[in-house]
Parts: structure tokens; sequence; C-alpha cells
């Protein structure tokens, strides 16, 4: 027993991955559908700082006034910024079906049109209320859908070694976009004049920009390989992975994959449980290895979303202003600040750390920083209540308010480096192909269900006084949160870094009980291309081309 696990597994997946895979068709297909995170994150960081642009409110009516107190105003502020969640639940809930039915390329076409449909009714609003909500909504639907379709088509044209790595370039882009969105409104407040909507408009456009890029980028990537298999067009298929492989269709490697995948539809053609559209939800709850898994997602997105850091990115801005930092385009730069450490933090977790150390190893880090930054901030503004009333503070308080700031970029490396990255990686890697978009689709729903909860419930939380939590309960609801979840991050998430897509099978099917804590090392889950790459190295194995081949198809057979 005891399989390699962290450094060693990632060691040993990476020597049987022929140097061939990382090319450019590739890294060009990788990059078409992990800048799909920008959508999200452009609106994140758009909207956030948006509603507090001078031309918007006025625009909008957003303030106090004699017909609007200070909890309707909320209440309006909360609806504008989460009408897109509301959108993306239905994206996230409908994404399935175009991704299952049409292939990930044109599932990703689909969306960026919804998309920027959306983007335009919401900025020819001119003032009507009513067509901002309903823009949103529109743009949501879209945008939903884009945590669905990239992640899974991520998920399945890597090499297993560095799975990782491809699925998080799609939660480095959400920084990507926060941060190119948190810039354009800083720069369209400098430059363009407060009395026009020009001024949030122009910065808004960058969503058309983007989503323009992407279909520009989808018509030169390649179909994921293991749709096509799914759909039975077995030929494109295999000339499929064999480019984005960069090897040749004969290839063990290609044949090695080409076969788990084939088992795979086998195995799961056994157990299914009716053909008709209820079939795949009934295999996926009802199956044991399966509910396991469904229900290790929406565990994750539970305890990831509230944890706080999502909160705090959307009304960044606000907690700048409990503690102490005053002034818009100040504001604006701070929280722009910190989009940049979080995008940082993303890359880093990317390329060093979710293949290397692992998935599990990862997230409990990011989860630790994660919780000391919000204990602190909690802390804080338990001894220091007068902050948030703007009283005049002694020295020493104000040097810990200047912590607090830290803490909260700490904060966001930690959400970064943890959960930000794990909770698209784990939805796209654990299915088993037939049912792998239906599950991320459902994961991805409760994922918007709950952010959408947050942003209605947070700016009420942090209201003083009943029903309100105020700013330093509502930060002990958070630590309290961020603390559960590293319990169940440790006895319920199996390490997936170095396995094979088709391999999890393996993992899932162990008792429940065990998967989290020793799954891991007591299944290889390597799939027959390790077999295959075992019986030589590589370029023996493509010298040796014919011999190689007819022992793949061995493997393939013993295993059918
Ligand atoms: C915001 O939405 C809630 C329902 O979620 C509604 O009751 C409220 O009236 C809305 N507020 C405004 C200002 O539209
Ligand atoms: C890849 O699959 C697509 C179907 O989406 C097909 O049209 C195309 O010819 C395939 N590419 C290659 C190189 O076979």
């Amino acid at each position: 027993m005891g399989n390699p696990v962290g450094p060693g597994m990632f060691k040993a997946a990476l020597a049987e991955t022929p140097r061939e895979t990382f090319n450019w068709r590739l890294a060009f297909s990788v990059i078409c559908f992990g800048l799909m995170g920008a959508a999200r994150g452009l609106d994140e960081g758009l909207i956030g700082t948006t509603v507090t642009q001078k031309s918007f409110i006025n625009e909008y009516n957003l303030k106090t006034s004699k017909t609007l107190n200070a909890t309707q105003l909320a209440n309006k502020i909360g609806n504008i910024t989460a009408m897109a969640q509301i959108g993306s639940v239905g994206g996230a809930l409908i994404a399935f079906i175009a991704c299952d039915k049409i292939g990930r390329l044109w599932a990703t076409r689909q969306l960026c049109i919804v998309w920027i449909v959306g983007v335009i009714i919401f900025i020819t609003s001119n003032g009507s209320y009513g067509q901002v909500l309903a823009g949103r909504f529109i743009m949501g639907l879209g945008i939903g859908q884009t945590t669905v379709v990239a992640p899974t088509y991520l998920a399945e044209a890597a090499p297993r070694s560095i799975r990782g790595l491809c699925i998080c370039i799609f939660s480095g882009s959400v920084y990507l976009g926060i941060m190119l969105g948190y810039f354009a409104n800083w720069g369209t407040s400098l430059h363009i004049s407060n009395s026009t909507s020009k001024q949030w408009v122009d910065a808004t456009i960058l969503h058309i920009i983007f989503a323009g890029i992407i279909i520009i980028m989808s018509f030169f990537a390649l179909e994921s390989p293991r749709w096509l298999a799914k759909v039975g067009r077995d030929e494109q298929a295999a000339t499929n992975m064999s480019k984005l492989r960069k090897l040749p269709q004969d290839h063990p490697y290609v044949r090695a994959e080409l076969i788990d995948i084939h088992d795979q539809l086998e195995r799961e053609r056994e157990v299914t449980l009716g053909s008709g559209f209820l079939g795949p939800f009934k295999e996926l709850f009802l199956l044991p290895g399966n509910r396991y898994r469904i229900l290790l997602g929406l565990g994750c997105q539970l305890l990831g979303q509230w944890s706080g850091a999502q909160s705090i990115t959307i009304y960044a801005p606000q907690f700048f202003a409990t503690l102490g930092v005053t002034g818009s385009s100040e504001k604006l730069f701070a929280t722009a600040i910190f989009g940049v450490v979080k995008f940082v933090s993303a890359l880093i977790c990317a390329f060093f750390l979710v293949d290397f150390i692992g998935r599990k190893r990862s997230l409990s880090l990011g989860i630790i920083i994660q919780f000391i930054s919000m204990l602190y901030v909690a802390i804080y503004l338990t001894v220091v209540p007068t902050i948030t009333s703007g009283k005049i503070q002694t020295l020493s308080q104000k040097r810990a308010g200047t912590g607090a700031i830290a803490m909260i970029y700490f904060s966001g490396v930690g959400w970064a480096l943890g959960w930000n990255s794990i909770q698209y990686l784990i939805g796209a890697e654990i299915f088993p192909l037939r049912v792998r978009s239906l599950g991320t689709s459902m994961i991805m729903c409760f994922h918007f269900v709950n952010q959408y909860g947050n942003t209605k419930a947070v700016p009420q939380m942090l209201i003083v006084g009943a029903p309100g939590l105020s700013p330093n309960g509502t930060f002990w609801f958070f630590s309290a949160i961020t603390l559960l979840g590293l319990g169940f991050v440790w006895f319920f998430l199996p390490e997936t870094a170095g396995k094979s897509l088709e391999g999890m099978d393996e993992l899932f099917n162990l008792p429940w009980h065990i998967i989290g804590r020793k799954g891991a090392a007591l299944t290889a889950g390597k799939g027959s291309v390790a077999e295959a790459m075992a019986l030589g190295d590589t370029e023996k194995a493509q010298m040796a081309g014919v011999e190689q081949v007819e022992n793949v198809e061995n493997v393939g057979k013993t295993k059918a």
C-alpha cells in the first residue's frame, strides 16, 4: 500500500508524460477556455466599483433620501449587483445541456453571444432601473455558463500531470478580470467627467471586448476529445487527441488515453439508470460513488462561499471605508491593488502548488491563511468598535487598523491559493465522463445560489444592531466557517493530483469514511497510460511503436 502523494506523485506523473504533450496547440486551447474566467471577474471588479461611482449613483438615484432609507438603499444596490448572480444560477443550471449536446466549443460561442447581448442591454439602460436588472440578468445567463463549460473542457484537454495548472488558468483569469475591471473604473473615474454615464459605460465595454476575443480564439482551439468520444465520434476524438498531444495517433500515450476513455464510457453504460433525460440525474444522485462526489462538491461550495472572501471582493470599497480608508479614488486604488495581490496568488497556486504539493495541501494552506486574517479583523473590530463611526482614534488603534487592512490583503492571498482555485477544479475533475458536465452544472448552480445569498446577506449582516450582526460579528461568523472548512477538507477531500480522470472511479468507490484521508494512497488511479508507459520509457516506446501498441491493446482488453 501507499502510492506516492504530493510531490512524489507529481514527479511520477510527469515522468510518464511525453514531452510533446506540452505544446502550443494545448497552450492555445487552454488559454482560450481559461480566459473565460475573466467573465465573472470583470463583472465582480466592475460592478463593485460602478455602484460607487458618482455618474452611476446620479443616473440611478443610489443615495439615501426621504423615500429611501439606508436599508432600502442597501437593498437597491444589492439587487443591481446580485442580478448577474441570479442569472448565473440559471446559466450554470442550463450549461450542461449545451455542453453535452453541441460540444464544448459551440457551447463557448453560444455563451459569449448571450453575454454580449446582456451587456448591450445593460449599458443602454439610460436611467431605466428595470432595464439594468434585465441586462444584468442576461449577462449572468452567459457568465454563469463559463464556470461549467471552461473547467470541464480544461480538465478534459489537459494531460493529467498538469491538469491542476490548466484548470487554475481559469481561476487565475477571474482575477485578471477583477483587476482589469477595477483599473478600468479607476481610470474612467480619473479621466471622464462624473456627470456623464460614459464614465461607467466605457469601463463596462471591456466585457464585449473579452467575449469577442474568446469567440475568435474558439475557432482555432481543438474540441475536447472526451466529448467527441462521448457522442460516438471516435475518429475525430482520435485525431483531436493526437493534435492536442502533438503525438501520432498510434503513439502508446494517445492510444492508452483513448482506451481509458472508452473503458470508462463502457463502465458507465453498464450501470446506467435509464436513458431518458432523468437517467443522468439518477446516476448522479443514486450511485454511491457519484453521490459522494456531488456531496463533496456541494460541501466545498457551501463552506468556500461563506468563508467571507467573496463578499470582501464585492464589497471591498465599503470594507476599506469601514477601516478608515476614505476618498473615492483612494478607495478604488486600494481595491485595484487587492486584485493584483489575488491574481499573483492565483498564479502561484496554479504554477507551483496545485499539481506539485497537491490539491489538499494547497487548499489547507489557503484556508489557514484566510482564517488567521479573518480572526485578526474580527478581534480588531471588537476591540476598536469606534472605527465604524469614524471617531478619532489613538495612535495604537490606528496602527492596528493598518494591520487590519494588511489582513484583508492577506485573506485575499489565502482565498486565491485555496478555495477559489479548488472550487472550480474539484467539480471539473472528479466526475465520470457521462455525468461530468451535469455534475459541474449542479455544483456551479449551488455556487451561485450561495454567492447570491451572500451578496444579499452581507450588507444586512454588516448593519449595526438587530437583525444585523454588525461588522465585528460578521467577521467572527466568517472565521468560524473558515475553521469548519479546514476540518471538512481534512476529512472529506481526497488528493486528486496526478490521478487520471478515468482513474478517479477507483478512488470514489472506496468506503466513504476513508476516501478523504486515505483514498489517494490506497489507489493508483493512473489508468492504462501509466501501465503502457511503464513498459518502457517514452522514447523506447516510440521507437518500438508497433510492439507497444499491441501491449496497449492487451491492457485495454484485459480491463474491458
Ligand atoms: C430588491 O429585491 C427585493 C427582492 O429580492 C425586493 O423586495 C425589493 O423591493 C427590491 N428593492 C428594490 C429597491 O428594487
Ligand atoms: C476535431 O473535432 C472537430 C469536431 O469538433 C472536427 O471538425 C475536426 O476535424 C477535428 N480535428 C481534427 C484535427 O481532426
